[in-house]
This record gives C-alpha cells, structure tokens and sequence, in this order.
C-alpha cells in the first residue's frame, strides 16, 4: 500500500483514468502484495515474449504466466508511455496507480498456442486470452485502495502467512492449491503430505471460475466443515487466493507453486492433473514440467492418482495396490458431479457424508 497515498490521489484527479476489470484489479492486489513476486508491476514487452519463449524472465527467474494488463483501440488512445494513469474497479472505487512503460501488440494465436498448447476457443483460459483488449500496458503499480471482498475473513496475505506459519513453529509447509469442494482423494493427498512436512496451507482459488465448477463460497464452507471434523488442530491454514483459473496444465502448476513459496511454504502438492481442463494436458504432464525448474525454491511432492480399492479397503494408487480395475472408485470430478445433479449423496469413501449433505443443501451448488 502506498504510503502518500493522499497526495497521490489528488494528483490522480488530473490523470488519465481507466476501469478495468475483476481479473485485472485482483491481479493488480496480487502484484501489490507480493504474490507475484518478484513482479513489481504488469509484464514490460521482454518480460512478456521471455515468459511465452522461455518460461522465464529476462533474468532468467523462473516465469510461466504473462501478467498483463489489456486494453484495447479505444482505452490505449487516453494515455502515452511515460504517463502514469489511474485504475478503478468498480468505477468510483480509485484501486491504483501504473506508470505506463510500454504500449505493445502481440498475437493472441501465439499467446494461446505458447501458454496453453491450443487454440481452441473450447478452452477457457483461450477463450479468455482471445476476449482480451489488442494492446498489452506494462509498467510498475501502486496500489491505494481495496477490490470488493466477499471473503475478507478467510483472506490472508504473503506478509501475514509468513509469520503465522513461524509462530506456529512450523518449518516445512506443504502448499495445495484446489478450485473444488473436497473429496476424500484431496483429504488423501493432503494427509499423506503431513505425513512428513508439519503443516499444509490449503488454498483455495477463488474467482472467475468455469461453467460446471463449484460455487466459492460452497468450496470454503465444505473446507471449514472437512477440518472440524477431520482434521488435528494445529495442522492446517486455509485462506483463500484471489485469482482467476487460467486451466494451463504444467504452465499453471509452476505458477502455483511460486506463488505458495510466496506465502511461505517450502513444499507444495501437484497431483493428477493438476489445473488442467479436458484433455489438453497429459495427466502427469503439471508434475513432468518441474524437471526444467531445479532452481524453483520450492519442493514440489508429486502424487500418482488416488483412488478407492475395495479389495484393498482403503485409499491406494498404482503404486499400492495390486487388484483390477473392477475394484476401484475413482474421484471423478464428472461422477460426483453428476450424482449431486440427480439429488444422490456420492459414497462415503469418494466423499465425507458432512460434505455430501452440505452441497446438496445447496439449491445452486455449481457456477451456471
Ligand atoms: S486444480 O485445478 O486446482 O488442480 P483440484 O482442486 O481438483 O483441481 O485439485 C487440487 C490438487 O489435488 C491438484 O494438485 C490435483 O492434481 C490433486 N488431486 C485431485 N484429485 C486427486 C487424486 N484423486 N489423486 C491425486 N491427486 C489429486
């Protein structure tokens, strides 16, 4: 936050202002704050093409994601390169300052086709790259106000975790990103992990999401009800990351990761999958990715499927156990979906009764 920040809006009456919108003011907050870090502020030319080129920055920090701010014809005729402009969401709420360092172009094709490894339109993050404004501003921010905030009880920021997890005394932190109301696989995954880290930050994303998954406030409401129940006090931290699902598989994965080292952790969890969509990634591409990331500074703890074995009587994966396909349940996003939506409760061993009968109390459970 900025410190003359009264003197600073007044000379904001006579700068260019511009609205932008919810993604952008969120990604704004989190260069602020320092989820980004080392970002200062929305991606410069070279910072952009070394992202899609390299997945890095120019000073080869490990990069995957552009953080960009867009405009388009219209807006991109208010200002010049050298001015600093005033941003706003929702129009009469001032959120921050950028010094406009570079206007430039770029192609969405090779955006989408660099980031996400298609073009189709059927892929949300594409879908969204191609709704972006032609021009790219890149340059340094401020930030001077706040972003309307459901969840500002469950919010915590890098500088606030930091300390929680040093006096809680915890050394090791395992970080586990979600976007869905738990089922007994994430319980597996994160269990297993404090099996040998001594905490897990449970961090789920919340934001624009996609058709079909679930509501936030159901996510938090089915985490705060898993930890009541299950879950030894003094073990788990959740609050919540503002931000916007981009579904780009192993791109994604890396980003994640670097954001929980941000908020502190020292490990984090990538299992089956992770931040993928359709069948655009291979299910074990997100954990392949981190063989070109040695220098990351956060310890990746990869997960091969979890699933329920009923031979076994318990959660197994490939590894563990030896029986047939027949006997196993797995945690389908798909079939849990699909049993909420004719009023039927999933099993006990897919997800905790608790959880089953919260969503299903819910006359709107899933994003329309
Ligand atoms: S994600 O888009 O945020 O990755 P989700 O919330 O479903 O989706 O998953 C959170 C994390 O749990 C990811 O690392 C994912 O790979 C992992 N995960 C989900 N289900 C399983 C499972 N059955 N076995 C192992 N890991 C899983």
């Amino acid at each position: 936050m900025l410190k003359n920040k009264e003197k600073k809006l007044d000379e904001a009456k006579e700068m260019p202002k511009i609205l932008v919108d919810s993604d952008t003011a969120v990604d704004l907050e989190n260069l602020a704050y320092g989820v980004y870090s080392p970002l200062e502020g929305f991606m410069l030319g070279e910072e952009f093409f070394s992202v899609l080129d390299n997945m890095r920055l120019p000073n080869d920090l490990p990069w995957t994601l552009p953080i960009v701010f867009s405009v388009d014809e219209k807006k991109v005729s208010l200002f010049k390169e050298g001015d600093e402009v005033a941003l706003f969401y929702p129009a009469d709420n001032p959120i921050g300052f950028l010094r406009v360092e570079e206007v430039y172009r770029y192609s969405k094709e090779e955006y989408a086709l660099k980031v996400f490894k298609t073009k189709s339109l059927e892929h949300p993050g594409v879908a969204k790259v191609y709704g972006l404004g032609d021009f790219l501003v890149g340059g340094k921010i401020w930030l001077v106000g706040e972003t309307p905030n459901p969840y500002k009880q469950y919010t915590l920021y890098p500088a606030e975790t930091r300390i929680l997890f040093r006096e809680k005394g915890w050394r090791t932190i395992a970080g586990f990103q979600t976007r869905n109301v738990p089922h007994v696989g994430h319980e597996y995954v994160q269990k297993t992990a404090l099996a040998f880290v001594d905490g897990i930050f449970i961090n789920p994303v919340i934001g624009r999401k996609k058709k079909g998954d679930f509501t936030d406030d159901l996510i938090l409401e089915a985490y705060n009800t898993l930890i009541k129940n299950y879950y030894k006090k003094d073990t788990v931290v959740m609050s919540i990351l503002r931000y916007e699902m981009r579904y780009a598989g192993p791109r994604e994965a890396i980003h994640h990761a670097i954001i929980r080292k941000n908020f502190g952790c020292t490990h984090f969890i990538v299992g089956r999958d992770h931040a993928g969509v359709g069948n655009y990634y291979k299910p074990y591409e997100a954990q392949e990715i981190f063989k070109d990331f040695p220098d990351l500074g956060i310890v990746p703890l990869f997960f091969r499927e979890f699933f329920y074995c009923k031979k076994c009587g318990g959660i197994v994966n490939e590894k563990t156990c030896p029986h047939s396909e027949e006997f196993r349940f797995r945690f389908s996003g798909t079939l849990i979906r699909g049993k909420i939506l004719k009023g039927e409760k999933p099993l006990p061993e897919i997800m905790r009764p608790e959880i089953s009968e919260l969503i299903l109390s819910r006359k709107n459970p899933f994003v329309g």
